[in-house]
């Protein structure tokens, strides 16, 4: 009896206590005087998103929709975690640009003690991240991003040569800009040209041993997890990247001095070279941080493209007219003239990463804009920081959240937001819109460190898709086309497929 007793008060007082911890935590923005979205219990404002319903997306977007104009920011809740949704574009320039030495955490979970594949640029914060980012400024440069395109044009031929002159009713498209974008990266980043079946099936499993709760409570609790060694990734697949980067790196040091060919050779360059395990890590976070994104950016365009026939034909003839001129090739040269398929970014959106002015095609900033691969950017403010001109404050250590793909679709900045429209491009309209309106790379200290690079693969991979082959739908396209709801990142929920055939021009 007594020990019944006993048991449903300790049941009874554990009950208690998680329901005061979730009311507390979910009274945050309420016991600063913020406007915030109001939280449901346990979910925050994420509810129907853990369990598949809708994409993270749909939640961020309706919270901008709502609140969008009554102040420069709003409090809002992943499960308990609060955050400070940014709604005011001269907020986002602020966080970005002018003060962001007061944003230059993520927040994201690292531990490089047992997972030494976490140390990479995306992941780490505070002074790690500092130096490495110093480095890596030297190393994404746009001589070196000019020195690789040899062995990126010799990788991209295997897009147009996969399909050859078949009539193919179902074109898996995304195995096939799969395909290439692995095999740029292990070219580029791991400096391997092997057999890629292995290192293929590695860059989709990687992911295998995820658990959203052990996730949420690394991100909640880092040190407490840190102490119970909590690793993100599966041991399989980071063992793998970790020796081969290994592998490649003592083959590389045999060799005389030879052309540069990947990035492994340039994070090892003498001065100041980094150790053998953060050379891993770097090589590493092509995988985390841009496979995906890729492979989505060219899907998508490919999928737009085949719905648009016009569109695809305007693309096709302007690489033609171009190509022409260089006997048919695709060459670094001939990939500068393409004249119709690019366009000059606006000064205004790309002044962060210095001396960049880089042409960039109408048909891929389009997909970037309307199916951001990153619906969202994450900072953490390291300083308290006050708002100008206003009263809000940012505390010390609150999150923030920039909700891009809402900005991409809010239709008082892109008119009927939802069409897919390379126009929207045209200098005159780009300089239009106000500043930090297009931010598929983010911006600022902590933006990609390898835009121009993303935007070379993406326009020869684009070129390579095109120049010889049209796409239109088949029966099995999924038409209008849907997310991944299990996914943080924009991804189509199946594979995209497309009917192809070969056009002799
Ligand atoms: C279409 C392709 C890509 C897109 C759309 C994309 C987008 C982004 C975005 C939105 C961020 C966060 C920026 C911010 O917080 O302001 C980011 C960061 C980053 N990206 Fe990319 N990315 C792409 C490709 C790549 C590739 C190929 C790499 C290969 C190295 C890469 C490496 C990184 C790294 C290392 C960071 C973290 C930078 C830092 O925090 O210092 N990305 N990217
Ligand atoms: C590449 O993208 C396609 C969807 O476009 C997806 O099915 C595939 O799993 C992706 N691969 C990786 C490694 O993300
Ligand atoms: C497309 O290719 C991927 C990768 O090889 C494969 O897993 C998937 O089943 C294919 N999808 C379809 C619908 O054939
Ligand atoms: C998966 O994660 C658990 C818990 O962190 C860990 O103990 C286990 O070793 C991991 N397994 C693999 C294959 O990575």
């Amino acid at each position: 009896m007594e020990l019944l007793q006993r048991a449903l008060l300790t049941a009874f007082s554990t009950l208690t206590l998680f329901y005061v911890v979730v009311k507390l935590s979910l009274g945050y923005w309420k016991r600063r005087g913020i406007l915030h979205a109001k939280p449901k219990f346990l979910w925050g404002n994420l509810k129907g998103v853990v369990g598949g319903k809708r994409h993270v997306q749909e939640a961020l977007q309706t919270i901008y929709d709502t609140h969008k104009g009554q102040a420069p920011f709003v409090g809002c809740y992943a499960l308990l975690k609060p955050f400070v949704m940014v709604l005011d574009l001269e907020l986002v320039h602020n966080i970005l640009v002018s003060d962001a030495g007061y944003f230059t955490s993520r927040g994201l979970y690292h531990n490089i003690q047992n997972e030494p594949l976490s140390g990479n640029l995306l992941q780490l914060d505070g002074h790690k991240w500092r130096t490495l980012h110093a480095k890596s400024v030297g190393v994404f440069t746009s001589s070196n991003l000019q020195k690789l395109m040899p062995r990126l044009l010799e990788v991209s031929k295997i897009l147009g040569n996969r399909i050859g002159d078949q009539k193919l009713q179902k074109l898996n498209v995304s195995q096939l800009v799969d395909g290439y974008n692995v095999e740029v990266i292990a070219a580029l980043a791991f400096g391997f040209k092997g057999d890629q079946a292995e290192f293929r099936e590695m860059s989709r499993s990687y992911w295998n041993n995820f658990s959203l709760w052990r996730a949420y409570l690394a991100l909640e609790l880092p040190l407490l997890a840190r102490l119970l060694q909590h690793t993100s990734y599966d041991e399989l697949a980071a063992n793998y990247f970790y020796n081969l980067v290994h592998a490649q790196l003592y083959q590389q040091r045999l060799r005389d001095r030879q052309p540069l060919q990947n990035f492994l050779q340039l994070y090892s360059a003498p001065d100041d070279a980094l150790s053998d395990a953060q050379i891993a890590a770097q090589a590493f976070g092509f995988i985390l941080a841009g496979l995906e994104p890729l492979n989505a950016t060219l899907g998508f365009c490919l999928y737009e493209l085949a719905l648009q026939p016009e569109l695809q034909d305007r693309a096709r003839n302007e690489i033609h007219e171009v190509l022409q001129q260089y006997g048919g090739q695709l060459t670094a040269d001939s990939l500068k003239q393409l004249k119709y398929t690019k366009q000059v970014l606006n000064g205004k959106y790309c002044n962060s990463l210095q001396d960049f002015k880089q042409f960039i095609s109408f048909f891929i900033v389009e997909t970037l804009r309307l199916h951001t691969p990153y619906p969202f950017l994450l900072r953490r403010a390291t300083k308290e920081f006050e708002l100008p001109k206003s009263v809000f404050v940012i505390a010390r250590g609150n999150n923030l959240i920039i909700p891009v793909a809402a900005i991409h679709r809010d239709p008082s900045i892109y008119t009927d937001p939802l069409r897919f429209d390379p126009d929207r491009f045209e200098a005159a309209a780009v300089k239009s819109r106000p500043a930090m309106s297009f931010l598929p790379f983010g911006q600022g200290l902590r933006g990609c460190i390898a835009m121009q690079l993303a935007e070379q693969q993406l326009m020869v991979g684009l070129v390579a898709l095109l120049q010889h082959h049209k796409y239109s739908p088949c029966a099995d396209t999924q038409i209008p086309l849907q997310y991944d709801n299990r996914k943080l990142l924009l991804m189509p929920k199946v594979d995209i497929l497309l009917s192809v055939e070969c056009v002799d021009i």
